[in-house]
């Protein structure tokens, strides 16, 4: 397979040892080691100094598998050998760590002129089988699926860092038609444009896209591979293509093209899942709109209405929460579903509650949702997506409440607590008996210093949400 639009694939294969190849080795150095490649008796080395590792904990033994990239890349290695027993060892399961090196491997390079040497990614891995625990089988079915994680994680990077120039809502939703186009994705893609979003009255799609030149839209994604009475996950993401903050402008929009990754998340997650034939009824919402300052744009103090309330504007740069409700509602109505699962860059506050590590979560109050946030946490430690649960409890619901209408679009305590009245907001739209999640991926929309990632998104948490398919 070729990856003309996917240069950040690695290529692998199985040998049973490799001394005669002649391509670098990589090689876990002793405490006194720095990151380094050199040569001895002939043969190179790709040494990772493994100082501390006694006391390494899940992320830092991602992070081994990234560095190994990173040093790489940065050396002009472009095909290397490593033994299946000592990242075991030194870094965990196969399967992580393969999701690890693509990772790392990536780079938005879809509006950059290929260099005239090339470009510095890896392109092969040689993979030394001499674990007891992983024979060749396992590691190719390993191989195979870390391949199409990668793939999604690519799509889902790209769509994130597209800037909005080349990513208007409609431009989203063409990239993932064709995306479905091929017959090994059984999705059926369809999107509502603005006559339809009139027509459903989805009032705050339509009000947060208004102040734009490019129209809203709604694009929903069905996968329907699960049993016939199976009640489907509803995945819900943020597609704000680019975000100034409407007439509540922003000081320094920077970055705002990328307030549509939970879009991006859910879509490549969806294609991920189909990918990989995994047998589960979902429906992916994913409302898209430009949120801009202009002469056409809603207002504070405008009165809109979403499923059956009605809600006030106190401020139009916190338009995420208006244009999720809307699907929220929506969907809801039309597939009753028994899990939801809103993934949105929602809030600042978020970001500032938890300093980048992870994402923010929240679920219902109730033993459901205590124990379904267990859950998700367990899966995100597993699959690289880091959550903190932060609190959600029926008394923040009050501080969302309008003057003049149901509900307010933001607390009545002003900064304190945005992320928690954000999902409080959100919550007044989703049925308390449904299992549902809602992850401000705010803190994870980009890495942080030490993440041994290329800048742009870090493709969080696209990976949980395919676990959430296979294991809900
Ligand atoms: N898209 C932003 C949140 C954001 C900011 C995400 C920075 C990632 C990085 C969101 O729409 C927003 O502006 N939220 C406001 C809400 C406030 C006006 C209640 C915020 O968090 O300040
Ligand atoms: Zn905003
Ligand atoms: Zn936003």
């Amino acid at each position: 397979m070729t990856h003309a639009n996917t240069p950040w694939m690695i290529g692998f294969d199985i040998k049973k040892d490799t001394i005669s190849l002649g391509i670098p080795h990589v090689l876990f150095g002793a405490e006194d080691k720095r990151d380094e490649i050199f040569t001895e008796a002939g043969l190179r080395y790709i040494c990772i100094g493994m100082k501390g590792s006694d006391k390494h904990d899940a992320v830092d033994r991602r992070h081994v598998a990234r560095r190994i990239i990173e040093l790489a890349k940065k050396s002009g290695v472009k095909h290397f050998a490593i033994s299946v027993s000592s990242f075991e060892k030194h870094i965990g399961p196969l399967d992580r760590m393969l999701i690890e090196f693509a990772r790392a491997n990536y780079e938005h390079v879809a509006h950059k002129t290929k260099p005239k040497d090339g470009w510095d990614f890896v392109e092969k891995i040689t993979l030394i089988d001499d674990s007891i625990e992983w024979n060749q089988a396992t590691i190719n079915a390993a191989i195979l699926r870390s391949g199409i994680l990668a793939q999604g994680l690519g799509l889902a990077r790209d769509l994130a860092n597209a800037p909005t120039n080349y990513m208007s809502p409609q431009d989203f939703v063409s990239r993932i038609f064709k995306e479905t186009q091929s017959p090994d994705v059984r999705i059926k893609p369809m999107y509502l444009g603005e006559d339809d979003l009139q027509t459903e009255k989805l009032e705050g799609i339509l009000a947060v896209g208004k102040g734009s030149v490019n129209p809203p839209r709604l694009l929903i994604l069905r996968y329907l591979q699960g049993p016939a009475e199976q009640k489907p996950i509803l995945l819900v993401g943020k597609g704000i293509v680019f975000d100034d903050g409407g007439v509540n402008l922003k000081t320094d929009p920077t970055d705002m093209h990328m307030d549509k990754s939970g879009a991006a998340m859910v879509a490549a997650a969806v294609i991920t899942v189909a990918r990989l034939k995994i047998e589960r009824n979902i429906i992916a919402l994913i409302p898209l709109a430009e949120n801009r300052a202009s002469g056409r744009s809603y207002r504070q103090n405008d009165i809109i209405t979403i499923g059956d309330k009605t809600v006030e504007i106190g401020n139009t740069d916190a338009e995420g929460r208006l244009v999720l409700a809307d699907a929220l509602a929506y969907g809801q109505k039309r597939w009753v579903p028994d899990y939801v699962i809103t993934v949105a860059t929602l809030t600042g506050a978020a970001h500032i509650a938890l300093g980048g590590t992870c994402s923010a979560l929240f679920v219902h109050d109730t033993s459901f949702g205590v124990s379904f946030a267990k859950d998700l946490i367990e899966i995100g430690e597993r699959t690289g997506d880091r959550l903190w649960r932060l609190p959600l409890e029926k008394r923040h619901a009050a501080q969302i409440k309008g003057k003049h209408a149901d509900l307010k679009n933001i607390g009545s305590l002003g900064r304190y607590g945005g992320a928690i009245t954000a999902a409080a907001f959100l919550q007044q739209f989703v049925d308390e008996k449904v299992d549902w999640a809602h992850i401000d991926m705010a803190p994870r929309m980009t890495p942080i210093e030490g993440d041994h990632l290329a800048s742009g998104a870090t493709g969080e948490p696209m990976c949980l949400l395919v676990a959430l398919a296979e294991e809900l």
